[in-house]
């Protein structure tokens, strides 16, 4: 091993050891930072998806589960990340469209799909559930929503920021705040938003046209 080692030339020795390094100060990393989230009681991340078993929704779940979905999908904070992360779905995707893909997924996706569609794809089995299950999966699937701000939610977090603003007023050119509007002032009444940011509470400057 030492041999090995002294045989190289001086610039491999020094690549090899800053790849060395690297490579143990990862692994302490993720030693320590494993060790801190299994002991901590706190939260290391805010959750930013909720949802609201109602009714169908509630026997949706239990299908959801029995079916197999959480060996690809992760909803509700269970299951893999293997397929898409199906917490906060309900602020994408209406129940029409869940309804449409559960079914025939091939024509509903908007880009090629890997695992639903036809065998001998994994997912097949999916549209070939009782219509009924489908739907009270699909009722399901669209009570899982995202707050504002969540990485699957379409509105940014509820407020103001003077930083966004002043590169609003640095950057864009006028003929755009006529084309476009600004999403932090778009009614959140869609959306599974949180109460509390009303458009007329987020008076962006130099917005107005
Ligand atoms: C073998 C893995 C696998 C299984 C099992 C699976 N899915 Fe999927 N699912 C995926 C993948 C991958 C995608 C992305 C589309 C594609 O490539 O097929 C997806 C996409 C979806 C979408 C569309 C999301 C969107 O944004 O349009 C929904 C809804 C969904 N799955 C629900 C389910 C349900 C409900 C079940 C169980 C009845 C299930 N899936 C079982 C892998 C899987």
């Amino acid at each position: 091993m030492m041999d090995a080692w002294n045989r190289l030339k001086t610039g491999e020795k020094v690549l090899f050891g800053f790849f060395g390094v690297l490579g143990i100060v990862a692994v302490l990393n993720y030693v320590v930072l494993e060790w801190w989230r299994q002991t901590s009681h706190q939260q290391m991340f805010p959750i930013r998806t909720h949802y609201d078993f109602a009714g169908e929704g509630f026997q949706g779940s239990v299908l959801f589960r029995k079916n197999n979905c959480s060996s690809c999908h992760r909803a509700i904070g269970n299951g893999t990340s293997m397929g898409l992360d199906l917490d906060g779905i309900g602020s994408r995707r209406d129940l029409p469209y869940l309804v449409a893909f559960l079914r025939d997924p091939e024509a509903t996706y908007r880009s090629k799909t890997v695992e639903h569609g036809a065998p001998p794809k994994d997912a097949a089995y999916v549209s070939q559930l009782p219509l009924e299950d489908q739907h009270a999966i699909a009722v399901f699937l669209s009570q899982l929503k995202a707050d504002r701000g969540g990485a699957s939610a379409q509105l940014p977090p509820p407020g103001q920021s003077s930083f966004i603003d002043a590169m609003l007023d640095t950057w864009v050119p006028d003929s755009w705040r006529v084309l476009f509007s600004d999403v932090r002032k778009r009614d959140n009444a869609r959306d599974g938003a949180t109460p509390g940011g009303a458009p007329g509470n987020t008076q962006g400057k130099g917005n107005e046209h």
